[in-house]
Order: structure tokens, then C-alpha cells, then sequence
């Protein structure tokens, strides 16, 4: 299906600036040219506009620039919601990881609406699921996820409607190695799926990914919605993002990864967050996530076996 690239320039959400550089680098870096290369329809909307960096402390609610942070889920969430109804595949270009709120939000009033089924999948170093009571920082980019399970502060936790958009079993974590204390326990009462690197280096990232896609290519009703932060790739080969952590997946764990969820033929909408290209060197973060999200869109050095029928 015809792909719209979404520029979503935020850092509020962020320890640190200048994630609101990313979309611009994944364009120096030709995700558009690439995806068109693959024979995709490729529409580039631009950026979408939202409030600057305010710096604020944490107020009354827990969190850092709340009030900017909705603003930009706000119109994060109609952008992904019209294209998710044109019929097209919405990829955000981050920003921090506080607008896949408002991305992650539209996704499941559009599956509520269509009858579709959703699982998304969450490669990241961090789980994401702090509430504002528990959130050592008080950045919103540790706090989607709960606040996609319901909790947290209505301005982010009912964006796509009253109740909570997810139930956590609908959502599988990869490559967490870093969890705050608090927060291991939130993972577990959220019932998320986590494959955390420890997982990866005992099961082999294969293992994990047949685990964590199980049933998506039988199922034609499924939507598969992917949250990519950058700081899921290890420090070594992607130093530009705010948040590091050693010891994440190699280059070729991350191309297997990407290639085993392309096979699923259900991708249908994406968020690329966290790149911060004032901490890269010469675009090459940029860079290697664009080579990566070649192969989720299927780019493949053979060819490959047929798809089995029913899938695609
Ligand atoms: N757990 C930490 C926090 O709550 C770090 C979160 C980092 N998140 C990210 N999307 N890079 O502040
Ligand atoms: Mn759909
Ligand atoms: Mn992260
Ligand atoms: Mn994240």
C-alpha cells in the first residue's frame, strides 16, 4: 500500500534536544528515494507544527511539558488517523518517543473502527511504560506505553477516545536493558510480551522474532503497527539518540529483525523515534535506519520463497 511520510518534530518529551532534527536527517539520509526504489508510492506531507521546548520542570502531574506534549500527540493523532482511512501506510519521522501516543492512539481507533486486529510491535532499549507517579524523570518520552494502557493524565491517556487504547498483551517489547526499578513491575501488570536483550542472547534473535510475530502472516485481519526508537541498535553502530545503552542487537540481529517482520507481509504503520542528529556522526544514525527500513519494506538479497497463500 502507498506509503505518506510523516515529519514529527518534537523533542518535548526529551531529556535532552534535538530529536526535532530527526525528520530532516531521515530525509538528508533519502528514506523517500529509498522506499520508492522498492516500487512503493511514496507522498512526503512534511512536517507537522506543534509548540517549541518550553525546558519546564515537572508540575502538579509528574511530568515535563505536558501541555506541549499534548498538543503535539494531538495533531500526531489526526495526521496518522486520516491516512490510516485513505487507505495509506503512515510513517512517522521522530521526534521523541512521546508522540507514538498520539500515532499508537489513531492506529487502534482505526482497527476499532475496521474491525482489525492489532499488535505492535516495540523495539526499544526501555520499556516506556512508567506512569508519572513512578517516572524517576519525569519525561513523557518514558511514560507512552501506560499511558496507551489507560494510565496516566486524560490529556494523553484518552487522545483517541475514552478508554484506554491498548491492553498490553496487544503489545510485544524487544530489546529493553534499560528498566527502571519501579517500572519492571509495571511491566508485568500491564502484561506486556518482552524479549529483553538477555532473551535475545539466550534465544537467538530468530527465536525471539518467530516468538513475537507468531500468527501474523495466517492472519489477514491483523495490523501490525511497529515503534522503532533508535536506541533499540546498539551505541556502537547508532551513536545519534539521546538515551544510549550498550550492549543492544548488532547490525545483523537488527536486519534480521526487520527482514523477519517484513515476511509477515501486515506492516501498516510505522514510527522511527529518538534519532537526535546533533549527537550523530555525519548522519550515518540516519543512515543505517534507513538501510534497516529497506528491509522492513521487503528489500531482500535473493529471492525469496513465495509467500504461502492467505498471506500478503
Ligand atoms: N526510563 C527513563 C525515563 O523514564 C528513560 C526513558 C527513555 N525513553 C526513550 N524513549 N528514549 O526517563
Ligand atoms: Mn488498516
Ligand atoms: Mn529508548
Ligand atoms: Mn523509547
Amino acid at each position: 500500500r502507498p506509503v505518506t511520510l510523516i515529519g514529527v518534530p518534537t523533542d518535548v518529551g526529551a531529556a535532552r534536544l534535538g530529536a526535532a532534527m530527526g525528520p530532516d536527517a531521515l530525509r538528508v539520509a533519502q528514506l523517500g528515494p529509498a522506499l520508492e526504489r522498492l516500487g512503493l508510492e511514496v507522498e512526503d506531507l512534511g512536517n507537522l507544527h506543534g509548540p517549541p521546548n518550553p525546558r519546564g520542570e515537572r508540575t502538579a502531574e509528574g511530568l515535563r511539558n505536558l501541555a506541549e506534549c499534548e498538543a503535539w500527540n494531538r495533531s500526531t493523532h489526526d495526521a496518522v488517523f486520516a491516512q490510516l482511512q485513505a487507505g495509506r501506510l503512515p510513517v512517522m519521522l521522530g521526534g521523541d518517543h512521546n508522540l507514538a501516543i498520539g500515532s499508537i492512539s489513531a492506529v487502534a481507533r482505526h482497527c476499532r473502527d475496521t474491525g482489525k486486529r492489532l499488535r505492535v510491535l516495540w523495539l526499544d532499549a526501555h520499556s516506556d511504560s512508567n506512569t508519572p507517579e513512578i517516572s524517576p524523570s519525569g519525561n513523557v518520552h518514558g511514560v507512552p506505553v501506560a499511558s496507551l494502557c489507560g494510565l496516566g493524565p486524560p490529556a494523553l491517556a484518552a487522545l483517541g477516545g475514552p478508554g484506554p487504547a491498548l491492553r498490553g498483551a496487544q503489545m510485544c517489547q524487544i530489546g529493553l536493558r534499560s528498566v527502571d526499578a519501579a517500572e519492571k513491575r509495571m511491566i508485568h501488570e500491564l502484561g506486556l510480551e518482552v524479549y529483553d536483550m538477555r532473551a535475545i542472547d539466550e534465544l537467538g534473535m530468530r527465536e525471539v522474532m518467530r516468538r513475537a510475530l507468531a500468527g501474523l502472516e495466517d492472519d489477514d485481519g491483523a495490523h501490525l503497527h511497529l515503534s522503532f526508537d533508535v536506541d533499540f541498535l546498539d551505541p556502537e553502530i547508532a551513536p545519534g539518540t539521546g538515551t544510549t545503552v550498550r550492549g543492544g542487537p548488532n547490525y545483523r540481529e537488527a536486519q534480521l529483525c526487520v527482514e523477519m517482520i517484513a515476511d509477515t507481509g501486515r506492516l501498516a504503520s510505522l514510527d522511527i523515534v529518538e534519532l537526535n542528529p546533533a549527537l550523530d556522526i555525519r548522519n550515518q544514525t540516519a543512515e543505517l535506519v534507513v538501510d534497516l527500513v529497506e528491509s522492513l519494506f521487503g528489500k531482500s538479497t535473493l529471492v525469496r520463497a513465495p509467500a504461502p497463500a492467505g498471506r500478503r
